[in-house]
């Protein structure tokens, strides 16, 4: 964990003091315990940005400590209470229970509720998500395999860096240990995804972690060759690092695999865009369709957009039709372009390099000016 845990205690008993600094120590995390004999003293010296967790004495006047802590709560928003006492009346408990964030303990304090309270806290500091960066996280997803999601990945964050060249892009390849980013722009990156999330806590700047495209302002975060590095990354690792590049990209691409695994799933959760891709043949879009309707079921849908690709004017299911098959609109359009398509991979360069003046480059374009406005509200 690279935050520490702010604690303050307020009880005039030296004994449960140290208990409750005891109990601390035996957990492995970074730590601070403030101490102070009042409730009035203690006000004086709290900062309310930093404090997770204030343990008070209410063994005396429990009434009255209660109700401060219930002022309290209001301003310190992400700081959990806990009120301390020998002896507690049922109807005390019930009557402060009102506001969920305060926990009762007995004393003595017992070691495995209190290291409980902290584990929680703790859990809640790491999965927490930071949006004091300006980035933007969007995830192109489909649950099915070569509809495109790497092509629409890698040519909107070229668009996106292309029209503003003083923000930085990057697009992360979260077909872990399976990518194809680094193929279709011809880089070797010497770092890949766990490495950077390795060295996460101790780099100055996650730039330079990261692999420059072709002297641009477009930057990748490569998948790990290993399996087993792959595996190792959970929720928390992607949590930091989404964290740590919202401060220093503009957008964050993330080209994803078309398993809904629960991996998928808190990618697709901590990202601000959903772009699903799809195109307009029946099983495709039957396949979007369960997929939409999942996604309403976990409380995606609001922030997913329809991106069909692969169209050509000669489908026989129009993009009106592809829009009443989804019950849902078309956010944009990407044209049927083999040849483009498959010359930019051949090549290693994104498609506006390949053909500039390409119906399909224009589209990722348009697609680039839609997916902005609607971000950057
Ligand atoms: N708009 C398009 N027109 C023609 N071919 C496309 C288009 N988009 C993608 N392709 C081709 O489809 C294949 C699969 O694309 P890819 O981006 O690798 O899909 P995914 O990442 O979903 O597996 C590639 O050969 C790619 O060139
Ligand atoms: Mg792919």
């Amino acid at each position: 964990m690279s935050r520490s845990l702010k604690i303050f205690i307020v009880d005039k008993d030296n004994i449960t003091v140290s208990i409750v600094e005891n109990y601390l120590r035996e957990v492995n995390y970074d730590f601070s315990l403030e101490k102070c004999g009042t409730l009035s003293e203690a006000k004086e010296k709290i900062d309310e940005n930093a404090l997770n967790l204030f343990i008070v004495d209410a063994s005396e006047n429990v009434e009255q400590i209660g109700t401060e802590i219930d002022n309290l709560e209001d301003t310190f928003k992400n700081c959990k209470f806990i009120i301390t006492a020998y002896d507690f009346k049922t109807d005390n408990i019930v009557r402060f229970l009102r506001k969920s964030k305060k926990d009762f303990i007995t004393k003595p304090i017992i070691k495995t509720r209190f290291l409980e309270i902290v584990n929680e806290i703790v859990e809640k500091m790491t999965s927490e998500q930071d949006f004091s960066g300006q980035g933007k996280v969007i995830s192109v997803f489909s649950n099915k395999g070569g509809l495109g999601k790497t092509t629409v990945a890698v040519n909107l964050g070229y668009e996106l860096a292309r029209r503003d060249r003083r923000s930085k892009v990057a697009i992360v390849d979260m077909n872990l240990f399976l990518g194809d980013v680094t193929t279709f722009l011809d880089i070797t990156p010497p770092y890949d995804l766990s490495f950077l999330i390795e060295k996460l806590d101790v780099t100055k700047d996650v730039v330079d972690l990261t692999t420059q495209y072709s002297d641009s302002n477009y930057y990748v975060i490569a998948d790990s060759p290993y399996r087993d590095y792959s595996r190792n990354i959970t929720k928390e690792d992607v949590v930091k690092m989404l964290n740590v590049l919202r401060k220093k990209f503009k957008y964050i691409i993330i080209d994803n695999s078309s398993a809904i695994t629960g991996k998928t799933k808190y990618i697709l959760d901590l990202s601000d865009m959903i772009l699903l891709i799809t195109e307009s043949n029946l099983p495709t879009l039957n396949n979007c369709k369960r997929c939409l309707d999942f996604f309403e079921h976990i409380g995606l849908q609001k922030k997913t957009q329809i991106v069909l690709n692969r169209y050509s004017s000669f489908d026989e299911c129009k993009k009106q039709d592809v829009a009443d098959i989804l019950q849902k609109d078309i956010f944009a359009v990407i044209p049927n372009d083999w040849q483009t398509s498959s010359s930019a991979i051949n090549k290693g360069i994104t498609i506006g390099e390949t053909n500039p003046f390409s119906d399909i480059y224009y589209s990722f374009g348009e697609l680039a000016d839609l997916v902005a406005r609607k971000l950057c509200r």
